[in-house]
């Protein structure tokens, strides 16, 4: 089998974060959730993969290279504008060829991987398998209608009344029936060739597309709320290590991880958090739910249940900051000006003020 990466797109929801930089590559837990893509799939026993990419194809090729670092080999597949999932499996047939494949969102992270997916699959005479889940507002997804079989009878995208609570993540298996049906299907309303109609063609046309109920949670971390979410839910399955420095004065509880060259001086850190490389926590509190990226400094200053990219500083702040997502280079500290709640959604390079409690 092979891999399929979807890492095109323009990341409208993550504004301003992904107007410098690929969505796909925002870390979670410290590591960018394309390279949790990546290892999904490697550690399924695919080493063939291929990613779509589209404007931040450079600094995705910068950073994922020709896959060494995992053990594959990665082929990248340009696409000239995001026209939708069902363009970008178009536009990868020649990568593809006659082999059944995985299609994975580069912005999606799963519990538990997907072995155990891709063993049903590949051991089956499915033309197609797709991952669903129960979710609480189905209204909001693309729901499918099954049969007793576990066979997909009707794709519904965002129905107004939900004929299920079983919503389609984003994977989806194939084999090379899916380049007719991707073929014969016409744009939407929103101007995009959409998967959905892609697998509604395979069902029309009397393919067996199977359904894979999964129980474990899943995101799309397509906007900030997303993302701390997800980063929540990582950390809690990540195996602490502690390989920075801690001085007397902290105290860092067992579910934390601290990278090389951390170094948390006179600090607070309650798990699960991470601490990146080369970051300095001083006269600092973390709290549960955060990872501070590398080369940070936080001093004097209180922060949980956030994401913190890389080379930004937090100083002298008198209130926490909580629920927060902050990009590259920014800086944050005390200013003479009013505002009272602190909740960011900082882009990359930004630089920020703010009102000590007492109006200093
Ligand atoms: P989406 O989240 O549906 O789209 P987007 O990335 O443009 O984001 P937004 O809605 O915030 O503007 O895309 C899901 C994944 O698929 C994401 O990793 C980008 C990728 N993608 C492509 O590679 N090509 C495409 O044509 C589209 C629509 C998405």
């Amino acid at each position: 089998m092979k891999g399929l990466i979807l890492s095109g797109g323009k990341g409208t929801r993550l504004y301003p974060l992904t107007y410098t930089s690929a969505k796909q590559l925002i870390p979670i837990a410290n590591k960018p959730v394309l390279f949790r893509v990546i290892e999904a799939i490697r550690d399924a026993g695919i080493t063939d993969i291929g990613i779509v990419v589209g404007d931040t194809a450079p600094e995705i090729e910068r950073a994922v290279g020709q896959g060494g670092q995992w053990g594959v080999n990665i082929t990248y597949i340009p696409q000239e504008a995001p026209l939708g999932l069902a363009h970008a499996v178009k536009i990868s047939e020649d990568f593809l060829g006659q082999e059944r494949f995985v299609m994975f969102l580069g912005d999606n992270v799963i519990e538990g991987g997907i072995s155990t997916l891709i063993g049903q699959f590949a051991n089956s005479d499915y033309n197609s398998q797709i991952v669903l889940t129960r979710v609480d507002r189905p209204q909001e997804y693309g729901v499918a209608v099954l049969d007793d079989k576990g066979s997909i009878v009707k794709l519904i995208e965002k129905p107004k009344e939900p004929p299920s609570d079983l919503a389609l993540v984003g994977i989806y298996m194939f084999d090379h029936h899916i380049f007719a049906a991707v073929n014969a299907i016409s744009p939407s309303w929103r101007g995009e060739y959409e998967i959905t109609d892609a697998i509604q063609w395979l069902v029309d046309a009397g393919h067996n597309v199977h359904a894979y109920v999964h129980r474990g949670w899943w995101i799309d971390t397509g906007a900030p709320g997303d993302m701390l979410e997800a980063n929540s839910l990582v950390l809690e399955e990540l195996t602490p290590t502690l390989e920075g420095y801690v001085d007397r004065d902290s105290e860092v509880d067992s579910r934390v991880t601290l990278e090389p060259g951390a170094e948390i001086i006179n600090s607070v850190v309650r798990g699960p958090a991470i601490i990146g490389k080369e970051t300095r926590l001083v006269n600092a509190y973390v709290g549960p739910f955060t990872s501070i990226y590398h080369h940070c400094l936080i001093e004097n200053a209180e922060i949980s249940r956030s994401i913190v990219l890389e080379h930004s500083q937090i100083r002298n702040i008198n209130r926490r900051i909580e629920d927060s997502l902050i990009g590259r280079n920014v800086v944050v500290h005390r200013s003479p000006i009013r505002p009272r709640a602190y909740k960011f959604t900082l882009g990359d390079n930004s630089h920020l003020g703010l009102l000590g409690n007492d109006g200093e």
